[in-house]
């Protein structure tokens, strides 16, 4: 029977982004544009992907440091609108294939108009901890600023791994609560809503990196790892999420701002 704890999660996420990919811009404080050149986004970059794939949701650039060879199969986790599948499938080239897996159904249409030019690169609706790929199919796994959405991030990575062929990368750019928020799942009232609402804690990078090796993954290089500016912390469609629909008190959400930080790392899958 499914979960109805799940289920209300999913209603949150699907929401959330839902109203983003109709927007066509996560910020009103600032532009897709400056939000990627913040996390190292060259203007070319941003220039030669299809308009309204940039939405300026990303922590980092994972592609950065993405060890993409022509031909390769890249799989993007939490794809959005497609931004970071259009800058992959330049570097496959048109015999690679690219493949992105995005949990909101809103964002899925968007990327898929986005991309019809692009014929080499697909878009599949599904959640990132359940992935519909292919074991050992896959050459580089990427993903931007969505691990942290899900609970079982373990899964997420033990998943990555099952898809990828030995000897494949994965890159993730991703953001994390460093400081404990004791309490928070007694500030609300509906369990359902604290489980959602314990997404924005997560605890120390170095548990983090643990748990990536822990899945299999070796020669972990962190290429980032930082404060982020507590303005960008929150997307203010996801911050008015939390505050109303789940409840979660500001000052919750301004102490997880002051304490997150932004990273990016790459592993490899022996
Ligand atoms: C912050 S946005 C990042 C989008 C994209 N990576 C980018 O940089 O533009 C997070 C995305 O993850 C998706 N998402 C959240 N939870 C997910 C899950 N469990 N499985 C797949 N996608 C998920 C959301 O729908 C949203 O499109």
């Amino acid at each position: 029977m499914p979960d109805p704890h799940d289920a209300r999660r999913l209603d949150v996420i699907q929401g959330a982004y839902g109203a983003i990919a109709q927007r066509g811009e996560a910020s009103q404080a600032i532009t897709s544009e400056d939000a990627s050149s913040l996390w190292g986004y060259s203007s070319d970059e941003m220039a030669s992907v299809p308009d309204g794939s940039n939405l300026g949701l990303g922590c980092g650039n994972p592609l950065g440091q993405a060890v993409i060879q022509s031909g390769d199969t890249v799989l993007d986790l939490g794809s959005g609108a497609g931004f970071d599948c259009f800058l992959a499938a330049d570097r496959t080239g048109p015999d690679g294939h690219v493949i992105g897996i995005d949990i909101t159904p809103a964002m899925i249409a968007r990327a898929r108009s986005n991309g019809t030019g692009y014929p080499h690169v697909e878009f599949r609706e599904g959640s990132i901890d359940d992935l519909p790929v292919e074991s050992e199919s896959v050459d580089v796994v990427t993903s931007n600023c969505v691990i942290s959405l899900v609970p079982d991030r373990r899964e997420v990575y033990r998943e990555a791994f099952r898809v990828l062929k030995p000897g494949g990368n994965i890159t993730v750019s991703d953001t994390l609560v460093t400081q404990q928020l004791p309490g928070l799942p007694s500030l609300v009232a509906d369990p359902a809503i604290a489980e959602i609402a314990y997404l924005i804690y997560a605890g120390s990078f170095d548990d983090y990196l643990a748990m990536v090796a822990e899945v299999g993954f070796t020669d972990i290089e962190v290429q980032e790892s930082k404060p982020i500016p507590a303005e960008l912390a929150f997307d203010p469609t996801v911050e008015e999420t939390l505050r109303e629909q789940l409840g979660v008190p500001k000052a919750i959400i301004t102490t997880a701002a002051h304490s997150m930080i932004t990273f990016s790392f790459i592993a490899t899958k022996p």
